[in-house]
């Protein structure tokens, strides 16, 4: 049976031969919230920030992702109440496969994110959750709601806006 395995994509090497099983999982998410495969590439790239990726059947079936605050654009920026500086990492991205969805993958992403966030320096994860899983995941590891938004970029959706501590 293949090797099932968290990645940390610490190297450029690792995001180019990872990025099209990465891009792909962009489907899962509203169509207003998914990135194209270059601002997937731009993230994964980005001086700072921290991605992680989930193996299993020889493809990547999850990853999350967090960049420095100071390299999100004004637009997403808007909606970060509060100021943050630079021990602080923004979770872009968090996305597992359907198919491959309620196995506890999501939650093996995240709890192998903190510590490695934590060992590159970071003191505290912010992002904005999903209603679902996904708040459901961040709050058990104790994460604190701070604002919902409502309807977030025309989704229909409500989204979490969290501070997770380190
Ligand atoms: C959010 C997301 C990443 C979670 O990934 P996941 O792999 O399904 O997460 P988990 O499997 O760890 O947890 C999901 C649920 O399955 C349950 N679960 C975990 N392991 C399980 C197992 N072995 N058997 C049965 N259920 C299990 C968890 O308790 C959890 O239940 P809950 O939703 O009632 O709280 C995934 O649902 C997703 O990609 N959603 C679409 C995109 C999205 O909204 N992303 C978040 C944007 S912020």
């Amino acid at each position: 049976m293949a090797e099932e395995k968290i990645i940390v994509l610490d190297n450029a090497f690792k995001v180019f031969q990872h990025i099209r099983g990465i891009a792909k999982l962009e489907a899962m998410h509203p169509e207003e919230l998914a990135e194209s495969f270059w601002e997937k590439l731009s993230d994964y790239l980005t001086h700072g920030s921290l991605g992680l990726i989930y193996i299993k059947d020889d493809k990547v079936v999850g990853e999350t992702i967090g960049v420095p605050v100071s390299s999100l654009e004004d637009s997403c920026r808007d909606k970060i109440p509060g100021l943050y500086d630079s021990s602080t990492l923004y979770v872009s991205s968090f996305t597992v496969q359907s198919e491959y969805q309620g196995q506890g993958i999501g939650s093996k992403l995240v709890k192998s994110f903190i510590p490695q966030a934590k060992a590159r320096g970071y003191s505290r994860l912010i992002g904005h959750a999903a209603e679902g899983s996904s708040l459901r995941i961040n709050n058990s590891l104790g994460a604190k709601v701070l604002q919902r938004y409502p309807d977030y970029y025309g989704t229909g959706k409500n989204y979490y806006f969290y501070e997770l501590i380190l």
